[in-house]
């Protein structure tokens, strides 16, 4: 433990409080607040935690100013170039990347999960409306796999845990491809479990009983490369939702219904489908200077959706992989004229001194929905492909927390600026 102490004073009485440093294998110290209630009386205040860590992780970190992001130690770039994406959520998952033999046994280990319960399917899938969003159908279908798999209940069994983990990553290409289908009025398409993640996914989505499907290595390639770069990202809103929900001891698949409820807000993964919406709103680039406008007026609403990090105050690396991956898509696929669009608004924004005060940049949304509008995947489909992604990054933070032995349920406190104590009056007094 460093002797590195943060000293305090409090200016109405001179009393002074001491608290430790915190130094992190990379990144900036923190100081361990944690003892100054007992020190000082007093609790700390961080709307939107937006100057608060809420735990220690050794999976992913990314540096802000740089522009880097890291899982496991490894380069965003070096992964997305050298491994695909379940080799990544092996790394995820276990801390280290897989030999051949690991990674083929990892791969069996998946794709023969990718089935769902029949009445899972054939039953409640078919229960909702047709027009249900995928990501309503998302949250309540996650949420109810718990009815399904008891085993995820027994959450202090390691074993039982990566159980969980291995059915999470392999049933929600099957659930989601489900979403889609369902929404077209197509029936759902059972898995094959001798061909790729991406692969399978494509085939479950855009296969149908009358006719084969050639899947284009194109699209599974430009797919496996999106996963990869949406796996993880340190405590952003919905990891840091499954963390919260998962330290009261919930079930692991309610946790994750959580995360994909908080996922689904256009702040956050919401916003790759609200890109394409505002693009198509933007239609031209005659109109980008009245919508940049707009985005810098108080007094209006309009953000320019896919730009701004709470975290990058530069570019997002994920976004520049995503910007390359959009060329090789639409020199296959034809070109759309939203991605000129894209690069022109990032262009002009870019150069903005309202939006390089505000170290405002592309962030993983504002080029992905190019990609997904490319491979036939609609708009509403979207923030489901982030979903999926992101699952293995949201039950390896659920299984790094439920292994800790400090893990304790998490319960901030609150500044209460309501009415002071007061009696209640009789009825005939009110
Ligand atoms: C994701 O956290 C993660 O890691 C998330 C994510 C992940 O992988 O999990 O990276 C995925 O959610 C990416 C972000 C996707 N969301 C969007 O693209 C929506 C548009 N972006 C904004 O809503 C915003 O930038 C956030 C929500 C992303 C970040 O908001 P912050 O950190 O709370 O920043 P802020 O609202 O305090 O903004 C600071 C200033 C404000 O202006 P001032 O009050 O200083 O004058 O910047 C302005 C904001 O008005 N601003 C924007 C803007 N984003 C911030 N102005 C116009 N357009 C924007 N997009």
């Amino acid at each position: 433990m460093s002797d590195k102490k943060l000293t305090i004073s409090d200016n109405r009485n001179g009393d002074t409080f001491e608290l430790p440093i915190l130094t992190p294998t990379r990144g900036q110290e923190m100081v361990d607040i944690s003892s100054l209630p007992k020190q000082s009386g007093m609790f700390t205040y961080d709307p939107g935690f937006t100057a608060t860590g809420s735990t220690s992780s050794a999976i992913t970190f990314l540096d802000g100013d740089k522009g880097e992001l890291f899982y496991r130690g490894y380069p965003i770039e070096q992964l997305a170039e050298k491994c695909n994406y379940l080799e990544v959520c092996y790394l995820l998952l276990n801390g280290e990347l897989p030999n051949l033999d690991q990674s083929e046994q990892f791969n069996t280990q998946i794709m023969r999960r990718t089935m769902v319960a029949e009445n899972l399917r054939y039953g409640l899938m078919r229960s909702f409306n047709h027009d249900a969003h995928p990501m309503a159908m998302m949250t309540g279908v996650i949420g109810s796999l718990s009815a399904f798999y008891h085993e995820g209940m027994d959450i202090y069994n390691p074993e039982m845990r990566m159980l969980t983990a291995h059915r999470l990553i392999a049933k929600m290409p099957t659930i989601a491809a489900g979403c889609y289908k369902h929404n077209i009025g197509q029936p759902m398409q059972f898995p094959q479990n001798d061909l790729s993640y991406t692969g399978n996914l494509l085939k479950m989505m855009f296969g149908n009983p009358c006719e084969p499907y050639e899947i284009d290595p194109v699209a599974e390639k430009a797919l496996d490369i999106l996963f990869i770069l949406h796996a993880d990202h340190e405590q952003n809103a919905s990891t840091s939702t499954v963390r919260l929900a998962s330290s009261t001891g919930c079930n692991p698949y309610a946790a994750i219904a959580a995360g994909v409820a908080a996922l689904w807000g256009p702040a956050h993964g919401g916003a790759n489908e609200a890109v394409l919406t505002m693009l198509d709103e933007i239609g031209s680039v005659d109109n980008i200077d009245k919508y940049i406008a707009k985005a810098k007026d108080k007094n209006d609403p309009f953000r320019l959706m896919g730009f701004g990090h709470r975290v990058y105050k530069n570019y997002d690396p994920r976004a520049k992989l995503i910007k390359t991956v959009c060329h090789d898509v639409l020199a296959k696929y034809g070109n759309d004229p939203r991605l000129e669009l894209a690069m022109k608004l990032e262009e002009i924004a870019v150069t903005d001194e309202y939006f390089v005060e505000r170290k405002l940049y592309p962030n993983v949304d504002f080029y992905s929905g190019i990609i997904y509008a490319a491979l036939g995947i609609p708009v509403n489909m979207f923030t489901v492909m982030f979903t999926m992604a992101r699952t293995v990054g949201w039950i390896s933070h659920w299984n790094e927390m439920i292994e800790d032995p400090k893990m304790k349920i998490g319960r901030p406190r609150q500044l209460y600026t309501g009415k002071n104590m007061r009696n209640v009056p009789d009825m005939s007094d009110r």
